[in-house]
């Protein structure tokens, strides 16, 4: 199972509350966790793209850094781990980020991927004037589909004369090519984000569940499994997860409670209430689904927490999930939660085993 981190480029990363450490987003800071990753193995990094945030007294996610600019001065100080930056496709015409994903190959000598999001959340765009209008909600994962066509044709021929209903190519060029497959992934919970997933993507990002409940995305992973199996192309699911992670399971869950109680209504309600606008997608999609209270406060990902050992078993226990290849993990702390992970929770793991032995062949 490969393992990846969700760095935070956006301020307190996925706690909305004023209980939980507060930071701000910065180059130094995602610099030293990536790193620190790629000391312990981590396969991959990757940063979202966020252009508004909720507000709120915790100010949640009105800090946030470019995702494709970071990954980019990431790649320069880093050798192996893999690197994924997010695509805002509503405000990058696709010949430029095909342009700025081929730079940051070149950079980062093959070690770079893309997350395709369409967005969904209005005011990030509307704030700009780059907001197509409400249609949008219905027909985003069909411009998304001609965005990524247009951008792997420029990839692998370096030209373009794509003529489609969002997008036109005149003869369009772009070289280099990278010098690696451009490796894609999507986070589509729809049936029209699995479906494009399914057609156009490498790996699909899921939503874990609940609180202690490693295996409940399983339902997801299948139905992704499902459509790719139709269509006979063979999609991985990786799934998002939040460690809170101490000596043992009380202290832990100590931590779990006290961020818990100082949620911030405010910025949760804006959320909500954001997510709810998008009437066309259908109720099958659940970035937008907060009506779960017990884990409102870490935007309802699943959440492990628990001693190193308990952490430790409930992550090999994702690895039995089918069509499960991967976990894209956040912390509370991520410097404490990375060095936690690295030096107490990986060497506990079965599913790491592979990653623990090659580190020891190069100590040897
Ligand atoms: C791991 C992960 C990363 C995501 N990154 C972003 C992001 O950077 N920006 C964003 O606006 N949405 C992001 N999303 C939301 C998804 O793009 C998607 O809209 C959501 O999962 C709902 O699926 P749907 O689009 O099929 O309705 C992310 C979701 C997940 C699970």
């Amino acid at each position: 199972m490969d393992v990846g981190i969700f760095i935070p480029i956006g301020n307190n990363g996925w706690l909305i509350s004023s209980t939980s450490p507060q930071y701000k987003p910065s180059f130094d800071l995602n610099k030293e966790i990536v790193q620190k990753a790629e000391h312990y193995g981590l396969d991959f990094a990757l940063s979202m793209i966020k252009l508004r945030g909720f507000g709120g007294k915790t100010e949640f996610w009105d800090y946030n850094l470019e995702s494709f600019t970071l990954m980019a001065g990431l790649a320069a100080v880093t050798q192996k781990i893999k690197l994924y930056a997010t695509a805002a496709t509503l405000v990058m015409p696709p010949a430029i980020m095909a342009r700025m994903t081929t730079t940051i190959d070149s950079i980062s000598h093959g070690r770079f991927g893309v997350n395709l999001i369409t967005g969904w959340q209005r005011p990030e765009y509307s704030q700009m004037g780059m907001w197509p209008g409400d249609e949008f909600f219905s027909n985003r994962y069909e411009y998304l589909a001609e965005y990524i066509q247009v951008c792997k044709e420029l990839w692998s021929t370096g030209r373009s004369d794509f003529k489609g209903e969002h997008f036109q190519m005149d003869d369009c060029h772009m070289l280099p090519k990278p010098q690696a497959d451009i490796p894609i992934i999507c986070a589509g919970q729809s049936a029209a984000g699995m479906e494009f997933s399914a057609q156009h993507a490498n790996y699909n990002f899921c939503f874990g569940k609940g609180l202690n409940t490693p295996t409940a995305f399983a339902p997801t992973a299948q139905r992704l499994k499902q459509v790719a199996d139709n269509i006979g192309r063979k999609v991985g699911s990786v799934v998002l997860i939040m460690v809170i992670a101490d000596e043992t399971d009380e202290l832990a869950m100590a931590k779990w409670e006290r961020y818990k109680a100082g949620k911030d209504q405010d910025a949760l309600d804006w959320m909500t209430t954001q997510g709810a606008v998008d009437k066309k997608s259908g109720k099958d999609t659940n970035v937008r689904d907060m009506t779960d209270p017990t884990s409102a406060v870490n935007l309802n990902m699943g959440t492990l927490v628990g001693s190193f050992a308990s952490v430790a078993a409930m992550l090999d226990e994702i690895d039995t999930v089918e069509g499960c290849e991967g976990v894209l993990l956040t912390f509370d702390d991520f410097i404490q939660g990375m060095d936690d992970y690295g030096q107490k929770i990986q060497p506990l793991m079965k599913s790491r085993q592979h990653i623990i032995a090659s580190k020891c062949e190069q100590v040897a």
